[in-house]
């Protein structure tokens, strides 16, 4: 297959301290000459017998082609993130300000980090990225060298290029002044509506078990909150007995019961407080165990990732044998 060029973005002569030399440069020779390797490393990869090519051969490949892409990706993005003059906004608006502020605290702090960044990279090379993260529905700073350590599942919407090529003609070494001329002249209205993009992809599915239906489950997190909060709670290790002599731990505050004798154990708990029970990975047992318990009128859920959950939040466990 083969990658395509798209047009700059932006409008050179509009931009403001920065010279349509320097852009005409960067467009030419750096983002051009990544699409050319792009197309060039993606003939090469097609044209190879993988059974007789050596492991070194195909991961150096595979690597500058990920460089490539996204050089190519990244700088596409760095000239629509520039509009100069024609910038219709000097500050964010509407839902993507209150995301900044939300994200940030205040869009001042977001700009002071994203500057520090950038100074931070002066005298080195790489990116300086906005990027939106559906997973956790946020907004991230980050920095990327080698142009490839992008976010996993991250949407990038705003993109400053410190490599030197990108200002030397105009700045020489001074990278400083290159980012105050960066910062002037961001189209804030390109990226609120790639903001506004971004923000429309969903996180990835969750977990769904089907077969439970609507068993109400509740996360380690909220949990370990109760906990520390003094809630009163019933928490149940439900482990089968395998599992819990196994792992030799428990959860602390948690009572192992047999999920193999849930009728036996279950007058012993209150009905007017709380139960939570779990199992190893919070599936079958655990939620068997939690439906029992509600068939039997008490306010009980399952532990949502179960113990192995708990243990992975780092939330305190205490030794335990089975009896
Ligand atoms: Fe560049």
């Amino acid at each position: 297959m083969r990658y395509h060029l798209a047009p700059i973005y932006c409008r050179p002569w509009l931009l403001l301290g920065l010279s349509p030399k320097l852009i005409e440069s960067h467009y030419e020779n750096n983002y051009g000459g990544a699409m050319r390797r792009l197309n060039a490393i993606t003939e090469q990869l097609e044209s190879l017998d993988y059974a007789k090519t050596p492991g070194y051969v195909v991961n150096g490949l595979k690597r500058d082609q990920l460089i490539a892409l996204n050089s190519t990706l990244l700088h596409e993005l760095y000239f629509a993130t520039l509009g100069g003059a024609q910038a219709g906004a000097v500050k964010p608006a509407g839902a993507f300000a209150e995301a900044v502020a939300r994200d940030f605290g205040s869009f001042d702090r977001w700009r002071n980090e994203f500057v520090a960044m950038a100074n931070a990279a002066a005298g080195g090379s790489g990116w300086i990225l906005l990027v939106y993260v559906p997973r956790d529905r946020r907004l991230f700073n980050q920095s990327a060298s080698e142009h490839s350590q992008a976010v996993a599942g991250g949407i990038p919407i705003l993109a400053l290029d410190m490599y030197e090529h990108a200002y030397h003609i105009d700045f020489g070494a001074n990278a400083r002044a290159y980012v105050d001329a960066f910062m002037r002249n961001i189209d804030w209205k390109a990226v609120q509506e790639r903001y506004e993009d971004a923000a429309k992809v969903d996180p990835p599915r969750p977990l769904v078990q089907a077969e439970f239906g609507d068993l109400p489950g509740v996360g380690v997190e909220e949990v370990k909150a109760m906990i520390e909060s003094g809630t009163r709670v019933q928490l149940i290790d439900a482990r089968p007995r395998h599992s819990a002599s196994r792992e030799q731990d428990i959860v602390e505050g948690a009572t192992w019961r047999d999920p193999e004798g849930v009728q036996e154990w279950a007058g012993e708990l209150s009905k007017s407080d709380p139960v939570v029970v779990y199992c190893v990975y919070g599936f079958h047992v655990g939620c068997k165990a939690a439906i029992a318990l509600r068939e039997s009128g008490f306010d009980a859920r399952y532990l949502k990732g179960g113990h192995f959950a708990w243990k992975a939040l780092g939330a305190p466990t205490k030794r335990h044998v089975p009896t």
